[in-house]
Parts: C-alpha cells; sequence; structure tokens
C-alpha cells in the first residue's frame, strides 16, 4: 500500500459529496442512503454524468468509420480518452485496449496468451487464493483446452499472501503470474513489486488486476513493473460496461486478436483477412464510445484529487471500521491488514451474513453480503459468508458512525 503522510491535507469531504448527486437520495420511505458498498461500484460525480449526456447530446456518431464532422469529432474525443487513461497509469495510448470491464480485459489476456500453453516448456499460471473469479475461471478454462497447471499462492489468517510459498511455485515453468493488487474482499493490498521481480525473475509474464485500487492509489505501470494491468471504469467513479486492459507494447504485439469484426482489421476478402496493429486489434465492432468518454472524465476527477489526502482519509475509515469491529463481541474480521483500502469484511457468530445485510438495509446501509464473487477465499474464513463494508473517497465519519449504530440495532434483534 501507499505510504499514510500524516501531514496531508484534509480532504473535504463535505464539498466532494455536492458533486454526487446520488447521495442526497433517501431510501425506505425518508431514510439518508448510507452507500458503503463501493467495492461492488462507485458512484458518478456530475462531471461524468454531464459528460455522458453531453456525448449524446451534441456529437453521439460512431468513431473511426465516418468522415462526416460528428463522426470526426467522435473519433477525436474516443482518441483523446484512451490517452488520457494512458496518462492516468504512466503509459502510452498504444498500450491501452478499450473492454467492457475487469472481466473481459482478463478474458481477453487469458485467451489471447493461452497459446504459450500450446507450445515450449512453460506450463503453468500462478494466481493466488484472494482472486476474484474473474481472474480464476478464465485460467481454468485455459486449463481445460490446454492442460496447462493452476498454481495457488495461499492466504495466511492475516489475510495475506503467503510469499514463502509463492517463492517456491514461480518458477521457470511458469508462463504467466496473474494477481489481484487489492482484495474486494478482505482489502489486503499484495506488494505486486515483488511479485512483479518474481515472476521477471523467471520470465514469465506478470498481470495485475486493479479494479479495487484504481480508485484509491496512484498506479503507474512502469513504476509496478507489470506486462499487464486491468480495471473498470465503474470502480473509479466512472460508468458501467467499459473497462481497460493496458498491455505492454512488446506482449501486445505478440497476442493473437481476440474477437473478429469490424474495426479491428486493415483489410479481408473470402480468403483472407489482415489484422489491424495496436490496440484496435482487439476492439472488435463499435466500442462504448460514451464509457471511454467517461471513464477519461472520471479519472480526470480522480486525478484532480490530492491523492495523499485521499489515502490519509480512507485510511482513518478503515481503522475506525477496523477497531469499532474488533471491539464488539462475537464479530471476527476477516484478515487484519485492511490499510488504506476501505475494505472490511467480518462475520458474526451465530448470524448469517445476508440477514445481517437486510437488516442494515432497512436501516439505509448499503454493504455487500455473501461470497463477494471470492468463492475460494470466503470460504477458507467463514462458511456463511461475509458482510463487507467499502469505503469510498465521499464517504463521511458520520456514515461510518450510523453504520454502527445500525448494526448495533441490527444485532440486537438478530441475536
Ligand atoms: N467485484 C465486485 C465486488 O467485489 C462486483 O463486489
Amino acid at each position: 500500500m501507499h505510504r499514510v503522510e500524516p501531514s496531508a491535507p484534509l480532504l473535504d469531504v463535505a464539498a466532494l459529496r455536492t458533486e454526487f448527486p446520488i447521495l442526497h437520495r433517501t431510501v425506505h420511505g425518508g431514510k439518508p442512503l448510507v452507500y458503503l458498498d463501493n467495492a461492488a461500484t462507485t458512484q458518478k460525480p456530475n462531471v461524468v454524468i454531464d459528460t455522458i449526456a453531453d456525448f449524446y447530446r451534441n456529437h453521439n456518431a460512431n468513431a473511426h468509420r465516418a468522415g462526416h464532422v460528428l463522426g470526426s469529432e467522435v473519433t477525436t474525443m474516443f482518441e483523446s480518452a484512451r490517452r488520457r487513461v494512458a496518462e492516468s497509469i504512466g503509459a502510452s495510448a498504444e498500450e491501452i485496449v478499450f473492454t467492457r470491464g475487469t472481466t473481459e480485459s482478463l478474458n481477453l489476456l487469458a485467451a489471447t496468451m493461452s497459446g504459450r500453453f500450446e507450445r515450449g516448456h512453460r506450463r503453468n499460471i500462478v494466481i493466488s487464493e484472494m482472486e476474484h473469479h474473474a481472474n480464476i475461471v478464465p485460467w481454468q478454462m485455459v486449463r481445460d483446452r490446454t492442460g496447462a497447471e493452476i498454481r495457488v499462492i495461499p492466504v495466511d489468517d492475516h489475510g495475506l499472501l503467503d510469499m514463502q510459498v509463492a517463492e517456491q511455485i514461480i518458477d521457470d515453468s511458469t508462463a504467466i503470474v496473474s494477481i489481484v493488487h487489492v482484495s474486494n474482499t478482505l482489502g489486503t493490498a499484495n506488494d505486486v513489486h515483488r511479485l512483479s521481480a518474481m515472476a521477471h525473475g523467471v520470465g514469465a509474464e506478470f498481470i495485475v488486476d486493479a479494479a479495487q485500487s484504481i480508485s484509491g492509489m496512484n498506479i503507474d505501470v512502469n513504476e509496478i513493473g507489470c506486462d499487464a494491468l486491468v480495471f473498470s471504469a465503474h470502480k473509479v467513479y466512472g460508468p458501467m460496461g467499459i473497462g481497460v486492459a493496458f498491455i505492454r507494447g512488446r506482449l501486445m504485439e505478440s497476442l493473437p486478436p481476440y474477437q473478429g469484426g469490424g474495426s479491428m482489421i486493415t483489410s479481408v476478402t473470402f480468403d483472407k483477412t489482415t489484422y489491424a496493429e495496436g490496440p484496435l486489434r482487439f476492439e472488435a465492432g463499435t466500442p462504448n464510445i460514451e464509457g471511454a468518454i467517461g471513464l477519461a472524465a472520471a479519472l480526470s476527477w480522480r486525478d484532480s484529487l490530492d491523492m495523499s489526502s485521499v489515502i490519509a482519509h480512507k485510511h482513518a475509515l478503515t481503522l475506525s471500521l477496523t477497531s469499532g469491529l474488533a471491539s464488539r463481541e462475537g464479530i471476527r474480521l476477516h484478515g487484519t491488514h485492511q490499510g488504506h483500502s476501505g475494505i472490511v469484511s467480518f462475520s458474526v457468530d451465530g448470524v448469517h451474513s445476508q440477514d445481517l445485510g437486510l437488516m442494515l438495509d432497512a436501516h439505509g446501509v448499503a454493504v455487500r453480503t455473501g461470497h463477494h464473487c471470492t468463492m475460494p477465499l470466503t470460504a477458507r474464513f467463514s462458511t456463511s459468508g461475509s458482510v463487507r463494508v467499502s469505503a469510498a473517497v465521499y464517504t463521511s465519519t458520520d456514515e461510518v458512525d450510523f453504520f454502527f449504530s445500525a448494526l448495533d440495532r441490527a444485532l440486537t434483534v438478530l441475536r
């Protein structure tokens, strides 16, 4: 995780909240919404909503196809969105592929990198026990097609990866190491620099799932040293249905196309098709143009915040959540290294996570319950899943206090 600067300027949370219209609505007959499900999706500031509305009100056309004025405006907007995304993570625009989200990005990488297991001596993919299903299932599909082996780095009781095992299982028969940056369930941030060095030390490629880190950390793909990095716009205050696969130029050049269709070609005859170079080769069909533009607006909004203040704010919220939960009887935190992720999962003795989630919702508090698309990890910590509270930059300390009063009221009924 990034260092928490004690001297970071305080974030003006009240001012930030005025930019998010949904935070002012009520639920269940007038109760203020306390939205603590930000790991599932973040809310959108006016600038993102307005950017998308402006696209449809004033520009809508297809990109890369028409010479008319709207077509060329939209092509410029779409490609400048690509540059904005690249700049935000220290990449170059030629390395940014737009996808539907983290899941599609990982499927794209798994499908196009699967050739590595059909030839040569590299036979395994290393993932971890804390992966989201999106970083498990696509590799299982590769395994089932090619006979590749999946190796798993275990998680200890503190919610940390066992790096000793990682050292042992990442070896010179490893082709790909694909690891989550910040766990969507435990909030743990993994040491991606060390994992990158381990992967590259044996000549393997290193992929980072940055779905949960993109909103609350500065991400620089060169500083991490990864070969690919994926995330979704909707987890960083942007729209749904658009995501990114950063793929380093050298790796991208070696990959075959993903889906076939318009835009990803340079010429088509019934005998032969030649493919476009660079990211377009992986973007068949009409892209999600308003999504790309909305994502660029969201990243610019994120980049306008002082990241050291964001980190300090989320660190303080995370500490309030973990200490408040730890001080209550019968509550077990899942993992103990939430850092400044704002993500805290817990279970309560004798109470089903879903029942507690419903009771919290009745008070206007939105959390996620269950397995969080990390079934192997969740099962390791509890049989009935967990309740996950996840804060964002606009989460206030009053909301955390309200969560605890709702929790206490709910537990009085449920226990
Ligand atoms: N990956 C999202 C979550 O953690 C949906 O809730």
